[in-house]
């Protein structure tokens, strides 16, 4: 039993420049935890909602009423309670805000709250936060695969593109170093292609080069150019994976590909990603349809749900009734684990585990308004989750939670590394494996 001390709440700024709640919390023998809320640009509609003050100042933008929540209601709730008993701390908010979406005290206020209470206790405790998880949850600590974006797309981009992030896993690494050194050298050959072309244009949201393309079709192609100039074998120790983020396109089972002004319906779409399966080496692939086509999600995973990993983000929102529903009806293989959609750390890690008993794979992402709060690193490596999704491969607010990674990694050993083990079904990785 640690008692909490002080609950604080500020305003700061993340990496778009917007306004969002930081907590301090700190115990009684003065440990101190502190965490910061993320936020998302193409959120679910059934994900905890980010209380914002509207109005004119900071574009409607501005936090002061979350903040104000954490300093009163919420630090009034939490003083005196043990910080060491996540579920206990994370049931008095769930008692102060008991909105389905969390729009009275604000996700955002929740969510920081949550996670600071966890690091106050890891620190508390005298331990890396990494471990402070895995012990408090009795998980396996693993050093996650990342997911590391190389061209942005979607609601990160202006819609130039229509798909939302073009990715690289490389799971053919024998550790989380040599998966940063591969990355970096596709990352900068995806930008020498870029410049050659005359079409290099700065970066997305999340650091990966701007999408200066005429199709979708063309980004995977210098996806695949990228990889192999940078002297690899696309499919072998480099694989490709895709966020669709489906639900920015589309809605009621139409599509509309803005880039082609092409409009879809759900089975056009799901045999045009059918096709790209097939042409392009493609491990992974989030939100094929959107979120509202739970027929689509399902339809898409008995076509193609032995190949690839199918990761449910807008559909299950890290949310453990959906996860559940979805497991039920097949509709994916995989839950993206994103804390401030939960809305606290005990409802993110039920969504986990939900995920896990249903035999998905999970992965556990940052959101594309990030700042230098680590806390999803260690949740990534701690709850022994295999996969982590950051951003791209430049900017602070994404290069800090890679290299928390390779610190982790120095402590634990590259032994630890989920690598070349096959994520979901029969995927690539199992030919993969057979042959190392
Ligand atoms: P968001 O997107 O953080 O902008 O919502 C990230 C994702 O879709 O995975
Ligand atoms: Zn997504």
């Amino acid at each position: 039993m640690i008692p909490i001390r002080s609950v604080a709440g500020r305003r700061v700024w993340d990496s778009r420049g917007n306004p969002t709640v930081e907590v301090d919390v700190t115990l009684e023998n003065g440990a101190m935890g502190r965490a910061i809320a993320p936020a998302g640009a193409s959120r679910g509609t059934r994900e905890a909602i980010d209380l914002r003050d509207g109005g004119t100042v900071l574009r409607g933008k501005n936090v002061g009423q979350a903040v104000s929540n954490v300093n009163g209601p919420i630090a009034t709730a939490l003083i005196g309670q043990n910080a060491s008993d996540q579920a206990g701390i994370d049931g008095v908010l769930l008692q102060l805000d008991n909105s389905p979406l969390k729009e009275q005290l604000g996700g955002n206020a929740l969510v920081a709250t949550s996670l600071a209470t966890l690091h106050a206790a890891a620190a508390g405790a005298g331990k890396p936060l990494w471990r402070h998880i895995s012990d408090h949850y009795e998980r396996t600590p693993l050093i996650p695969l990342p997911e590391i974006q190389i061209f942005g797309g979607g609601a990160h981009a202006g819609r130039r593109v229509d798909i939302q992030d073009f990715m690289i896993m490389v799971p053919g690494a024998s550790g989380f170093d040599e998966v940063m050194e591969v990355t970096s050298e596709v990352y900068f050959a995806a930008g020498d292609i870029m410049a050659q072309r005359g079409t290099l244009a700065g970066v997305a949201d999340e650091g990966g080069w701007w999408p200066m393309f005429r199709s979708n079709e063309e980004a995977l192609e210098t996806l695949v150019e990228a990889i192999e100039k940078a002297g690899e074998k696309p499919g072998d120790r480099v694989v490709i994976s895709l966020d669709v983020a489906a639900s920015e396109f589309g809605e009621n089972g139409a599509y509309t590909l803005s880039l082609e002004d092409r409009k879809l319906d759900s089975g056009d779409l799901i045999d045009m990603l059918g096709g790209w399966l097939d042409a392009y080496p493609i491990a992974s692939i989030e939100d094929p349809v959107g979120e509202d086509d739970a027929a689509g999600m399902a339809e898409f995973t008995k076509r193609f749900g032995d190949r690839v990993q199918i990761i449910g983000d807008d559909f299950v929102v890290t949310n453990a009734a959906l996860v559940l529903q979805a497991a039920k009806n097949n509709a994916c293989n995989c839950a993206l684990i994103k804390v401030n959609q939960a809305g606290t750390v005990t409802e993110a890690v039920e969504a986990f585990e939900a995920a896990e008993s249903a035999g998905w794979t999970t992965v556990v992402s940052a959101r594309s308004g990030e700042t230098e709060d680590v806390s999803i690193s260690h949740l990534g490596v701690g709850l022994g989750s295999g996969q982590l999704k950051v951003g791209s491969f430049q900017r602070s607010e994404r290069m800090v939670k890679w290299n928390e990674c390779l610190r982790i990694e120095d402590e634990l050993g590259s032994d630890r590394f989920v690598g070349g083990k096959p994520l979901a079904g029969t995927w690539w990785g199992q030919e993969n494996l057979a042959r190392r």
